[in-house]
């Protein structure tokens, strides 16, 4: 009916020429607007980027050749080349399923029983800290999830400077996790491309120069992606040097038990540094040691000064991890408190880290002896030198290029390869092909 016209056209009948002209664009830029919409919401969106290390693994899927290596990414395999589920972790699972436990949420911090054994693993079970209640730990997705918790709390309730200080090169990760809090990163020397080895006093220089009070991000063990640790004195003086320097330390350990195949061994840093009397933050994951990758394991812990802090500290942590993701998956949790808590599964894991730790270290041995054997006159002792899931070849991004393309060997364009992915059956392959590109 007439007498139902719009308010907005009644009212048009009495602006002036001017304004009604106004009106009548913003009405047609609504109009473009909206049918621009209709037509896509994200014409803006960019292209991204592949990741620099699950990308590869995207690549490698699409290759056809028979003789291709996926090298890329640090997940372990067998000596057949194949995905690897420990015994331990088997055995772990059947006594899950044969107890019919029900699929209820897990409270916002995570599984009880796992926090409490992760953490024990790390600091060993006697550490004082434990005994006084000064840790907050809290169950993560795995050990991106637990950084990502600890840099959402930095971010948020850190004093220092809103920085992370990241050793050169570092994860490829630990960037992007740092900067979507918006926190920024800096870099101390830690690689010697001269040696492939670790560059004590460049670090210790850059140390030094961190302002007072920062954060530093230190690799516990196994150091992604070099394969370069710390000997246990350097460590010693880098925690005297870092108390000195008030910074506060954030451990990445990823790798427990990968490095040498001796949990304890591999925790020497951590341990070392609460000894010191330093408060640490520790990010663990369990996709390694257990195998545990899809599972989402990890644990994310702060040491407080007092059981009250530690109580803050922790309502504090809860309030980040719900809008985030609720609570964390039940499985993988189940899985690791299961063998840490039965002493024949915990011995039987410790055999089964072992084997594999063993096994990329005789990969390493044979990997050098077949470049030797292909005549190579480079200087390949780095690769047994180095420790760990990871080998940081040296070789160009050429040369990776090059392999990729003729040899359908996928890494890491900084030259990164995963020892853990290579197989008798292959590695003659690989120091053919490593020989062909760098000779
Ligand atoms: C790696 O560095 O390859 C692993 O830590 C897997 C990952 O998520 O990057």
């Amino acid at each position: 009916m007439l007498s139902a016209r719009p308010a907005q056209l009644v009212n048009m009948a009495s602006v002036s020429t001017a304004r009604l002209i106004s009106l009548l664009k913003t009405n047609q830029a609504c109009v473009q607007h909206v049918s621009s919409r209709a037509s896509s919401w994200w014409s803006g969106v960019e292209m991204g980027p592949p990741d620099a290390i699950l990308g590869v693994t995207e690549a490698f899927k699409r290759d056809t050749s028979a003789k291709k290596m996926n090298l890329g990414v640090g997940a372990y395999r067998d000596d057949n080349g194949k995905p690897f589920v420990l015994p331990s972790v088997r055995k772990a699972e059947e006594i899950i399923v044969s107890q019919k436990l029900d699929k209820e949420y897990l409270p916002i911090s995570g599984n009880a029983d796992f926090c409490k054994k992760a953490i024990g693993l790390a600091l060993g079970d006697n550490n004082p800290v434990l005994a006084d209640g000064l840790n907050v730990t809290v169950q993560g997705i795995s050990g991106t999830g637990a950084l990502r918790i600890g840099s959402a709390f930095l971010s948020k309730h850190f004093a220092g400077p809103k920085v992370a200080w990241l050793p050169a090169p570092t994860w490829g990760n630990h960037v992007p996790i740092f900067k979507h809090v918006n926190m920024d990163v800096q870099q101390y020397r830690y690689y010697d491309p001269k040696t492939c080895g670790f560059d004590f006093n460049g670090a210790l220089e850059d140390i030094a120069k961190i302002p007072e009070g920062s954060l530093i991000v230190l690799h516990a063990c196994a150091h992604n992606p070099t394969g370069v640790d710390p000997k246990k004195d350097q460590w010693d003086e880098m925690s005297s040097l870092i108390k000195k320097k008030k910074l506060l330390p954030f451990f990445d350990m990823a790798y427990q038990g990968f490095a040498s195949g001796d949990v304890a061994r591999d925790a020497y840093a951590v341990r070392k540094f609460l000894d010191d009397g330093h408060r640490i933050l520790l990010s663990q994951s369990f996709s390694k040691n257990m195998g545990l990758y899809g599972e989402r394991a990890g644990a994310f812990s702060i040491i407080c000064s007092d059981k009250d802090e530690a109580a803050r500290v922790m309502s504090q942590v809860k309030i980040l991890i719900r809008p985030l993701y609720s609570n964390p998956p039940l499985h993988g949790s189940r899985i690791v408190a299961t063998i840490l808590g039965s002493p024949d599964l915990h011995s039987m894991w410790l055999k089964d880290v072992k084997g594999m730790a063993d096994r990329i270290i005789s990969m390493r041995s044979k990997l050098k002896a077949n470049l030797e054997k292909e005549g190579s006159v480079r200087n390949w002792s780095h690769i047994t030198e180095q420790i760990g899931m990871f080998c940081f070849t040296g070789m160009t991004p050429d040369q990776v290029e090059k392999l990729t393309k003729e040899y359908s060997v996928y890494l890491t364009k900084d030259g990164r390869i995963s020892v853990a992915g290579i197989a008798s059956t292959n590695v003659e392959y690989l120091a053919h092909a490593m020989h062909q590109v760098t000779k």
